[in-house]
């Protein structure tokens, strides 16, 4: 039996992938950039069993839902072929933070199942490599792979579609305090709603701007403009969910406008940051597949904006996370050796 274990942190998106170009392949529409975080990850072992009838995936200790295993076991099916194994494998995975409410928990996971299967199957993989792999998995888990700040560049085909590092952790001092407004599990999957995204009438003017904004973005970050860099991320979000709430679709026979993924409290927190703005506190936030708000500060800031989120009412019902610059995937005996 061969076993290996990896850690991978979740990452948050300055310019998001939302709309995907080829979805077997996880291609998406435009390149995106992101901050790996450090404060929220996944760890996952891997245990090669010749003993094993079938792939078991346990998540926290209790047999992972079906859809997340199904999912899992693909992931682990293509590790497989890459090493021309056929042999079961039982996978631990764990969270230290709630999946599906605003933080990106199939980044971290399958970055760090990536890892871990590849080491256990004897694959010695280039940070490239892996970042090819996991995209198949999960698209924003190709960015999870680096350290730091990230680019994933879009590419052309499989094999150009992967994410490098733009600066390590150390190279800017930004602060993401996530507040989890609520911690009940979005309605439509984010798999689902890339595939919605061409619906909504601004689709085209958004793939039209985005070679700009990434520009934007990319600069900002690499001379740590943070004016610049948090209006820019913060229209981002916005026209991220423009896109969203204009993705009409069918859900369980119903016609829908739009994918709502925000919460009464997200918006409220929203409202909040534009007041704060307006006293002359410098934050701005950004947003996911979901209602978590990512309130953005640099790290002298981040005392007063934790002390104006706690003075708002009901936000003793919140759970706020403060996350960092974080490190990139690893695997455990490294993190051990260093
Ligand atoms: C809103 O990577 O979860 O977080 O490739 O289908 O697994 P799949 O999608 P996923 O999408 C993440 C969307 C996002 C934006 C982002 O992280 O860039």
């Amino acid at each position: 039996m061969s076993r290996a274990s990896a850690r991978a942190c979740a990452n948050l998106a300055f310019v998001k992938y939302w709309g995907k170009r080829d979805a077997a392949l996880n291609l998406p529409t435009n390149s995106s950039i992101s901050m790996t975080l450090d404060a929220a990850h996944t760890t996952t072992c891997v245990e090669i069993d010749p003993g094993l009838e079938k792939d078991e995936v346990w998540m926290s200790g209790e047999p992972a839902p079906g859809a997340f295993a199904s999912r899992v076991i693909a992931h682990l099916e293509r590790i497989r072929s890459l090493a021309g194994s056929a042999t079961p494998a039982r996978v631990h995975t764990s969270n230290n933070f709630p999946a599906g409410t605003g933080f990106a928990s199939s980044a971290s996971g399958f970055a760090a199942l990536t890892c871990a299967a590849s080491a256990a199957l004897g694959l010695r993989l280039s940070r490239r490599d892996l970042s090819v792999l996991a995209r198949k998995g999960s698209g924003s888990s190709c960015r999870s792979i680096h350290a730091g700040f990230v680019e994933w560049h879009a590419g052309q085909d499989d094999h150009s579609s992967f994410a490098t590092q733009l600066a390590d952790a150390r190279h800017w001092n930004l602060v993401d305090l996530a507040v989890l407004v609520t911690e009940r599990e979005k309605s439509v999957r984010s798999s689902d709603g890339h595939r919605l995204a061409a619906n909504s009438p601004f689709w085209p003017s958004r793939t039209r701007s985005m070679a700009s904004r990434l520009a934007e973005v990319r600069q900002a970050l690499l001379k740590r403009d943070f004016h610049r860099f948090g209006r820019e991320v913060e229209t981002e979000a916005l026209e991220m969910h423009a896109i969203m709430q204009t993705s009409a679709h069918e859900q369980r026979g119903a016609w829908q406008s739009g994918i709502f993924y925000m919460a009464a409290d997200t918006l409220r927190l929203i409202n909040a940051v534009q007041r704060w703005r307006q006293a002359g506190m410098e934050v701005y936030f950004t947003l996911d597949a979901g209602p978590t708000v990512h309130l953005l500060c640099l790290e002298d800031q981040s005392g007063d904006v934790l002390d104006a989120v706690q003075s708002l009412e009901g936000s003793q019902d919140w759970r706020t996370i403060a996350c960092r610059p974080g490190p990139g995937a690893k695997l455990l005996s490294e993190i051990d050796a260093t």
